[in-house]
């Protein structure tokens, strides 16, 4: 079938107001790029011609300034899930312009196959190339690509000259059955391929081709340094204290990493440690980091459902693509974040806390309990289902101001029972097998920055009960920041 070659602008009118617009991509990978700034433009237009114009955004993940940033300046985005990075996006959330809702990234491709999301009126898919009879090589992110082409009744294309046609072969697309007719997901290790490297489509629902040529233009990570360096350290001895007496099979478990700076970190110590075996990695991310350790032979596989990697990176490993072109496989969101699968491979997932509590409960997405920042991610679909789930965080956060070791969380995320393990810069709170009394202790002796522990050894003496909370102070950090802008002036007499 011989395709239509239109402009962003031609493109972008086919996307009508209320329309529900899927993207492929995660992250800022594979992820479109000039659609959405066309449409962005059309809809000031339209507001300035005093005519509604929003749709609903749906990714597989974060995005790019082009699609959250972009629209979101132009006020045009209707609802949006399941996760955001983006400054206006994030601001458009919190002032209600956007009625975003916080959703399990694994979650996403199935709930819009129940139709719990409403419709999918288009999607807009980043590809490397398409065939004449449909066939997608999708770009480095692949996020919900193939449902939303699955469901949308227009499919607009990005064809972005800019990405290796080398990518063929290391896309791994497959979609479950949903119920009753759902069957396991066949991946019994990482490197386990199940799908189709390429996406299939109906080749009449393309109402145009859009040609690009734009990197996706991912940061480069802030260099480790003193306090991440020391999360890292403690990770990843205390990972070899649990190979070392037995607790981790010698062989070592695949690994789901977060993304950022803390991610980088521990991912480089766990490389430069002598005492962890090369591993295999069952993650949603590959970030520079992983590029780095599978050169040096300390990672030998990755699961994921993008290369989250600076231009450079992605230079490097297009320019040696023989190299790595056997050892990373990208999939749909819905299958690397899979709890079955998780639960299967029994990973070690290591994801970052906004803020925990004495008791253990994870909270990943809420500012002082009400400002969204950028949603749970992947950190739940990991985390409830790891074989040992462990949370990483600076023990302060605002120059000491506040303390990301409360007293209750603001918000949970990840409540006590899925989290393992708690590890700052200050040390390690091993959670297994302790009642809430004995995580308190471990959380505020191992974990909480020196200048807040009295406080929080106060607070303890405060409560009653099988959970020694006193809930007229529990929120007593939150209240103090919010009145004085500092954490560490908590007067517990202020609650007695
Ligand atoms: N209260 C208020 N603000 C806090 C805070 C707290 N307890 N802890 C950190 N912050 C602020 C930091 O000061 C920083 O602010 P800035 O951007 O103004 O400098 C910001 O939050 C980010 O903190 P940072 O320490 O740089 O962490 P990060 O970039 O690693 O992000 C999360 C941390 C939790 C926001 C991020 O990991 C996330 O979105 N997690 C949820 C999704 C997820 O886990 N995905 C993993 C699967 S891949």
């Amino acid at each position: 079938m011989a395709f239509n070659y239109i402009t962003a602008e031609e493109a972008a009118e086919f996307i009508h107001h209320n329309d529900n617009v899927g993207f492929s991509g995660f992250t800022a990978a594979g992820t479109p790029k000039v659609v959405t700034v066309a449409l962005a433009k059309r809809a000031e237009a339209e507001h300035a011609a005093g005519r509604p114009f929003k749709i609903g955004v749906y990714t597989g993940a974060s995005t790019n300034d082009y699609i959250d940033g972009a629209l979101a300046r132009a006020n045009a985005i209707k609802c949006r899930t399941p996760y955001q990075s983006n400054k206006d996006c994030r601001n458009s959330a919190n002032s209600g312009e956007t009625s975003y809702f916080d959703m399990h990234l694994s979650h996403l491709a199935q709930n819009l196959r129940y139709g719990f999301l409403g419709k999918v009126n288009v999607a807009v898919i980043e590809a490397t190339e398409i065939s004449d009879d449909g066939e997608i090589l999708l770009g480095p992110g692949v996020g919900v690509a193939p449902t939303v082409c699955q469901l949308a009744d227009k499919i607009i294309i990005e064809l972005n000259r800019h990405d290796s046609k080398e990518l063929r072969g290391m896309h791994d697309i497959y979609q479950p059955l949903d119920p009753p007719y759902r069957r396991e997901i066949p991946i019994y290790k990482p490197s386990d391929r199940i799908g189709s490297p390429v996406v299939k489509i109906d080749p009449r629902k393309v109402v145009g081709i859009v040609e690009t040529d734009i990197h996706d233009g991912v940061k480069e990570f802030a260099p480790a340094d003193e306090v991440t360096m020391k999360i890292g350290h403690n990770v990843c001895e205390f990972l070899v204290s649990q190979l070392k007496a037995g607790l981790i099979p010698a062989s070592f478990l695949p690994l789901q990493s977060g993304v950022g700076n803390i991610a980088n970190a521990v991912l480089g110590c766990l490389g430069s440690s002598p005492d962890i075996p090369a591993f295999q990695m069952y993650t949603e991310v590959v970030q520079d980091a992983v590029i780095e350790l599978m050169k040096g032979g300390k990672c030998t596989f990755a699961s994921s459902c993008s290369l989250t990697v600076s231009d450079a990176k992605l230079e490097e490993v297009f320019n040696n693509i023989k190299f790595f072109h056997d050892k990373i496989l990208l999939r749909p969101g819905e299958i690397t974040n899979n709890p079955e699968v998780v639960r299967r491979l029994g990973l070690i997932t290591i994801n970052t806390a906004l803020e925990a509590d004495i008791f253990g409960n994870v909270n990943s997405t809420h500012v002082v309990g009400t400002k969204m920042m950028n949603g749970i991610g992947g950190s739940g679909d990991f985390t409830r289902n790891a074989y040992l789930s462990i949370f990483t965080c600076p023990s302060v956060a605002k120059g000491g101001k506040i303390s990301a070791i409360v007293p209750m969380v603001s918000h949970v995320d990840h409540s006590e029972h899925s989290v393992s393990v708690l590890v700052t810069e200050y040390g390690v709170a091993d959670l297994r097998a302790k009642s809430p009394r004995q995580r308190a202790q471990a959380i505020i002796e191992n974990c909480a920055h020196p200048m807040y522990r009295q406080l929080l050894w106060d607070y303890l003496k405060l409560g009653k009960g099988h959970t020694p909370h006193n809930l007229h102070a529990a929120f007593g950090f939150h209240n103090e920041f919010n009145k004085s802008g500092d954490m560490a002036l908590t007067n517990w007499a202020d609650y007695e």
